[in-house]
């Protein structure tokens, strides 16, 4: 406990704010682009139509509201399993600030329009050279702390969190080479297919490096935490992390199947997407073999709870990820509701559930205080459970539905639904139905807000700065 003292917390608080906040406004923007899909007058003015909006939505979830947990959680992860304090905390304590700054500008530059065009890579390249820095000082942070770490053994959540550090800059300044013609206005420096290869190639990897060793590093570290039991197995953690990070960076262009992209680059990648289900499962295995004997947490821990049904979610994920990427799969889902679906368990489920428990777990201990309510905690996991199953289930409904559609023909060959809009109308009792999936989601998010908050309140006065 006297050792409690020697972390350094205030980062991490910030940057849980931060995040949460950002999470709210990621969220409502979701639940109206899913309204405007039903009713377009909704598109009131320019700055609030959906082509500005959905971009918003995707930032703010991931720079917004994934990236600073990760920042807060990180923080965390490394004093405690380097048993050290957090390097160059006044470096942490600005970044704090030129983060926030740099969301907001973000936020901006999108409401006005601005976009290099490309799926989670939109923002123009002053912001991208913000975020080169910002990134940079979360690496000096991160490897200044390990490197002066006191525990010799490198935890496997020590490697995830190495991994993000490395593959986020990776793809990131890969993708964002562009040559600049305005302030606001630049073009990327690949053309055609390769731009498009380039652009998948970052896209997944933001996917591995923010919407998977993200949550790998806290799953890893909370599981054994909450449960009190020891990690079924450390070499298939190792394994598995190798594996993993090898993998990812050759699956891209499963993005691009029936694409101008030569075949065997789509073939490469379908094979390595179809190997990343081992070390996929390496975790999900290490998840259920912890839990060898300790089943009945399940009922009687709400962290449990969120941490199993993760790893759950991000099981399943990684066996619908693979199917997606063969050819055939891709032919009949590509384009269709059934990707949303897919996106959406990894994200509402795997993704928001475990970085939920990492705050759940870590936010009453730096601010030495229990948690206010574990009924509300109860009743938050029930309410994003239920968001998170009614958004995915309709929209592989309604996507499997779009796809036979599309491909349905007449016995002469000619298509049976050659008016597009008969293929889009009958989504709409589907979008809907996600929509208020998307707002019971939403509730449970408030009231895990309100739970943190009220937690907060309860610390005492010294724990609280
Ligand atoms: C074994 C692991 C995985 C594989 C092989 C995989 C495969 C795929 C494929 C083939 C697509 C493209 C579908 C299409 O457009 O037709 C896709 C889309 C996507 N996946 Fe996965 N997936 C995996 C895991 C995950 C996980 C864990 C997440 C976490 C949230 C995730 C998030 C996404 C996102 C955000 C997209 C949409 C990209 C876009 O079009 O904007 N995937 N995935
Ligand atoms: C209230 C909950 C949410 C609602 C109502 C919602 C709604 C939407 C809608 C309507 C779209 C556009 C779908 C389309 O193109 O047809 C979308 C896309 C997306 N959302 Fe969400 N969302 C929610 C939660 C989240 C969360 C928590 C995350 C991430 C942490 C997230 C990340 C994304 C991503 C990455 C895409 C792009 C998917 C793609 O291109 O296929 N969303 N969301």
């Amino acid at each position: 406990m006297a050792q409690e003292h020697a972390y350094d917390y205030r980062a991490v608080k910030g940057f849980a704010i931060s995040s949460l906040f950002w999470g709210i406004v990621g969220l409502l923007i979701g639940i109206l682009i899913s309204l405007q899909l039903v009713y377009p007058q909704l598109n009131v003015t320019s700055w609030l139509t959906y082509g500005r909006l959905r971009p918003l939505h995707t930032n703010a979830l991931i720079f917004g509201f994934t990236i600073p947990a990760a920042f807060s959680i990180f923080f965390y992860l490394v004093q405690r399993l380097g048993r050290t304090q957090l390097a160059f905390p006044g470096l942490a304590k600005a970044l704090l600030y030129l983060f926030n700054t740099a969301i907001v500008l973000a936020a901006l530059s999108l409401f006005a329009g601005m976009s290099q065009s490309k799926e989670y890579s939109e923002l123009e390249w002053p912001l991208d050279l913000v975020i080169v820095v910002i990134w940079v000082m979360f690496a000096i942070i991160i490897i200044g702390t390990i490197v002066k770490r006191k525990e010799e053994q490198m935890y496997v959540s020590l490697w995830y969190i190495l991994a993000t550090v490395v593959g986020v800059a990776i793809v990131f300044i890969g993708n964002n080479l562009v040559v600049p013609v305005s302030l606001f206005k630049s073009y990327s420096v690949y053309a055609g297919a390769n731009d498009a290869n380039v652009q998948w190639w970052f896209g997944h990897n933001a996917v591995a490096f923010v919407f998977t060793t993200i949550p790998l590093a806290i799953f890893y570290y909370i599981l054994p935490k909450t449960t009190q039991a020891p990690l079924y197995s450390h070499r298939l953690s190792i394994i598995g992390f190798w594996s993993l990070v090898f993998a990812y960076l050759w699956t891209g262009a499963h993005h691009l199947i029936y694409t101008p992209l030569p075949d065997w680059i789509q073939t490469v990648a379908i094979s390595f997407s179809i190997f990343l289900i081992a070390p996929s499962w390496a975790s999900v295995i290490n998840g259920y073999g912890t839990m060898k004997g300790q089943w009945e947490q399940m009922r009687t821990s709400y962290l449990v709870k969120f941490i199993i049904l993760g790893i759950t979610f991000y099981g399943l994920q990684t066996l619908q990820g693979p199917s997606q990427a063969i050819r055939a799969f891709s032919a009949l889902t590509h384009f269709t509701d059934w990707v949303p679906g897919h996106v959406h368990m990894g994200t509402m489920g795997w993704v928001t559930m475990t970085i939920s428990a990492g705050f759940y777990y870590m936010l009453p201990r730096i601010y030495n205080t229990e948690l206010y309510s574990v009924k509300i905690a109860n009743a938050h996991f029930w309410l994003v459970l239920m968001g998170q199953l009614i958004y995915s289930v309709t929209m592989w409904i309604t996507g499997i539905r779009q796809g036979a559609m599309w491909q349905a023909m007449e016995a002469d060959g000619s298509l049976v639904y050659s008016n597009f809009i008969d293929t889009l109308t009958p989504n709409y009792a589907f979008w809907n139905m996600r929509t208020a999936g998307g707002i019971i989601f939403f509730a449970g998010f408030l009231l895990f807000v309100y739970n943190l908050y009220k937690t907060i309140r309860l610390a005492p006065k010294a724990s609280s700065a």
